[in-house]
């Protein structure tokens, strides 16, 4: 098949390129740095063009609503109606468990991202999945505030971006199927213990407080609205294989 990579440098996007190729697909990767800009469309028709399946695993560092809301329905705009005149015929998204039972800003973006994908005129698939392993190593950066990295208290069932990345590519291959079964990793974990446990791994040092972020999301995360239903289908690598198989600091 030949199948676009929307987002194929990202976290998640170089593993589905990888498995992707793997298994003989010819991959496309649109990002900016390769000359196509979703948002703006510069390049996409182009890259579209005789593009069998398109599989979206964009993001945006905003937290704001309005900002990841923007974000979202236009790229999804973009790769749909230049998918549509350029005859793909698969659209899959990568979206989050649980982006409907907590009020985020990301999350805004995403349930917006959902809606212009099932509006579209490509057949699609959209994929929930919960937090990567690596969610440990982007708070510790992201949740930085002076010498403090803060450790919220977040129940997750964590999944390997490799099983993200190898769903997305069986989907791809299947061929479009809508709300896709979620998946999750193999059991719960409390973020505060992952991250933790990631610093202490890679030599990570300084004081990591645990907090309970205030508000409806706070108290959404620490409830375990976002963990994934009994129905979800579950990996198999837990939180910590994947942190022995991290190079030690
Ligand atoms: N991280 C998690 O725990 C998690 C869990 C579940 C689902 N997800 C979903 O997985 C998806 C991928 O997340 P990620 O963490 O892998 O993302 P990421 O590492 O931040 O990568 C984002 C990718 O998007 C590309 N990009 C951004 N703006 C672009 C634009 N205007 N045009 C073309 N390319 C653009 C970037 O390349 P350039 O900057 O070079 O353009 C990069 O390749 C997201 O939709 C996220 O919601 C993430």
């Amino acid at each position: 098949m030949e199948i676009a990579v929307a987002g194929g440098t990202g976290i998640a996007g170089t593993e589905v390129v990888k498995i992707a190729q793997q298994r003989g697909h010819r991959v496309r990767v649109l990002t900016r740095g390769n000359g196509v800009d979703v948002r703006s469309g510069a390049g996409l028709e182009e890259a579209l063009s005789g593009a069998d399946a398109v599989i979206d695993v964009l993001s945006t560092s905003t937290q704001s609503a309005r900002a990841a809301t923007e974000f979202f329905t236009e790229t999804s705009s973009h790769l749909l109606a230049a998918g549509h005149r350029s005859g793909v015929g698969h659209h899959l998204a990568l979206s989050i468990v649980g982006v409907d039972r907590a009020p985020h800003g990301y999350y805004a973006g995403k349930l917006a991202q959902e809606q212009t994908v099932r509006s579209g005129q490509v057949p699609w698939t959209i994929q929930r999945a919960t937090q990567f392993h690596d969610f440990a190593a982007q708070t510790y950066r992201n949740a930085a505030v002076g010498p403090l990295h803060l450790a919220l208290r977040m129940r997750t069932q964590p999944i390997a971006i490799v099983e993200v990345a190898t769903r997305l590519v069986d989907l791809a291959e299947a061929g479009p199927s809508e709300r896709a079964r979620d998946i999750a990793g193999p059991q719960e974990e409390q973020l505060v213990d992952m991250m933790r446990s990631w610093a202490a791994h890679t030599g990570r040092s300084g004081w990591m407080p645990a907090l309970s972020l205030p508000g409806a999301f706070g108290r959404a995360i620490r409830d375990g609205s976002i963990l994934p239903g009994a129905d979800a289908d579950l990996g198999t690598v837990t939180f910590a294989d994947w942190l022995n198989a991290q190079p030690r600091g």
